[in-house]
């Protein structure tokens, strides 16, 4: 990697404490950073680089598995800076830019520039940074713009920040982050679909019944119900991270591993997803919002009573959904997708439910039907990948049971600690914009949820109904698939 350079807006804020830093460091610690590499946090509060670089000690410490000591941490620390700004007008953004000047990072190097502030800056922010010249691209010095979700509030919201972002930056320019497609078992799905000869011939609706992906939250909204309340499962996890899990679980092979031709396949499946109307969305969208329960052994609240969210609130904590892929691999193939806090367990997975055999040869000798293949690869936590099928009980008689074959990442590959972002950075550094979203799959995203949305702007109690804090969502999730004689297949059950 050339030399680099990482700006980080929000630099005292909650992402950049438990997430960006700790990342960072991760990758310094196994010394996937450049030599030449500086890392300066902008902040509203004036700080000396003293006091930046102490604060950033202790969050290391707090949110990092690899201790802040030793060389490699006595490098990393001497890269450290803080730039004061408020941001506010023309002058400011010229201030910042002197400073990353005397700092020596304006020459020829790259910079990233990292808005980890909420969504409403993200505009005013790019725009100030392109007025100060800050994000052009001369003699090989390369810049780009790092925005985390939400990437809008709506279709018409998203588009009007594409629309804004790209007056300003190019899209060569813009990374839209997506934590979900960090993590490896995501990315793993690409490898064990498209690196091995077997799955891919019954990868489709031929062999296929159905497929299941579960994002399952244990904790509740906590300190975050002011963002949380506006947003709801459906924007805060389905319109991104679910959305992406199942393009890389239904796309096409792609013709290379080019970010672009990556991209492109994701985006195809996402286009192929059929828009309900309004009484498709009332047959196959539950949402659910958390009540008071217990989670292992403890009371908790319900999701109103939570000090940070209204008494009267309608936003959904939970959301089941069927969508279909309208193509030839997939079609009337159910993809099931649920996600929700305060569920049992924290779990995500996907599952490729096979169909059963054409026929019940063992009826006869177990009294039984036999069950279907599953596959299951389990993203978080456990990562891995299993594969059920049926096998003889050993024993006079012909006895049926079911067995897994399993592969635990633990059990082949050395772990390295990860916050989910490490990847994501190193990419952002090299220039690798295959694991983030691009404007027209923030568009297309947008266009599966809007319909749900629709619905619920209509009337925010649609389809809304209470769980127990510790349940797997409302009974109607169940029923959403026992409709079609299918059961969700609960992670550890
Ligand atoms: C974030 C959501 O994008 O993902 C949070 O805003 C959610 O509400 C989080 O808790 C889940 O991420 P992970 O990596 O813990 O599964």
């Amino acid at each position: 990697m050339t030399g680099a350079s990482l700006v980080i807006f929000g630099a005292t804020g909650d992402l950049a404490q438990r997430k960006l830093l700790p990342a960072l460091y991760n990758l310094a610690a196994r010394g996937a950073l450049p030599e030449e590499f500086d890392v300066v946090g902008v902040g509203r509060r004036p700080m000396s680089d003293e006091a930046y670089r102490d604060k950033v000690r202790a969050d290391i410490k707090a949110f990092c598995t690899a201790a802040p000591e030793g060389p490699r941490w006595d490098w990393f620390v001497s890269r450290v800076a803080f730039a004061h700004s408020t941001l506010e007008g023309p002058d400011d953004y010229a201030r910042l830019a002197a400073r990353l000047g005397a700092l020596d990072l304006t020459a020829s190097r790259g910079i990233v520039f990292y808005l980890a502030t909420p969504p409403d800056a993200f505009g005013p922010i790019v725009e100030g940074l392109h007025q100060a010249g800050l994000l052009e691209e001369r003699g090989g010095a390369w810049r780009r713009v790092v925005i985390e979700k939400p990437f809008g509030h709506d279709l018409a919201s998203a588009r009007a920040l594409n629309a804004q972002l790209a007056s300003l930056v190019g899209e060569h320019q813009i990374y839209r982050i997506d934590h979900y497609l960090g993590k490896e078992t995501v990315q793993n799905l690409m490898a064990f679909r498209f690196a091995n000869g077997v799955f891919e011939p019954i990868w489709n609706r031929r062999y296929v019944d159905h497929v299941q992906i579960t994002v399952a939250e244990t904790v509740g909204v906590g300190e975050r119900g002011a963002y949380y309340d506006e947003a709801g499962a459906l924007r805060d996890m389905v319109q991104n991270h679910l959305l992406q899990v199942l393009a890389l679980t239904a796309m096409e092979p792609p013709i290379s591993f080019r970010a672009d031709d990556v991209r492109n396949e994701r985006v195809k499946v996402l286009h192929a997803i059929r828009q309900p109307d309004e009484g498709e969305v009332r047959r196959s969208v539950v949402r659910g919002q958390y009540a008071a329960g217990t989670m292992g052994g403890e009371p908790v609240p319900g999701y109103r009573d939570e000090s940070t969210v209204p008494g009267d609130s309608s936003t959904e904590t939970f959301v089941a959904l069927r969508l279909f892929v309208d193509n030839w691999r997939w079609a009337d193939v159910p993809f099931y997708l649920r996600t929700g806090k305060r569920l049992p367990v924290r779990a995500s997975e996907v599952v490729v439910q096979f169909r059963c055999a054409p026929l019940q040869l063992f009826r006869e000798a177990t009294g039984a039907a036999v069950g279907p293949n599953v596959l299951t690869v389990r993203i978080q936590p456990n990562e891995g990948i299993s594969l059920r099928f049926t096998a003889k009980v050993p024993g006079a008689e012909m006895r049926l049971g079911t067995v897994d074959m399993a592969f635990d990442y633990a059990d082949y590959f050395e772990r390295q600690p990860t916050t989910g972002y490490e990847t994501l950075l190193y990419d952002t550094l090299t220039g690798d914009q295959t694991l983030f979203h691009r404007a027209d799959m923030v568009e297309t995203g947008w266009r599966v949820v809007e319909p749900v949305l629709d619905v619920v702007r209509a009337d925010p109690r649609a389809l809304l109904h209470d769980y127990a804090a510790g349940a797997w969502g409302p009974p109607a999730a169940d029923t959403l698939l026992e409709v079609s004689g299918r059961a969700w297949r609960n992670p550890g059950g």
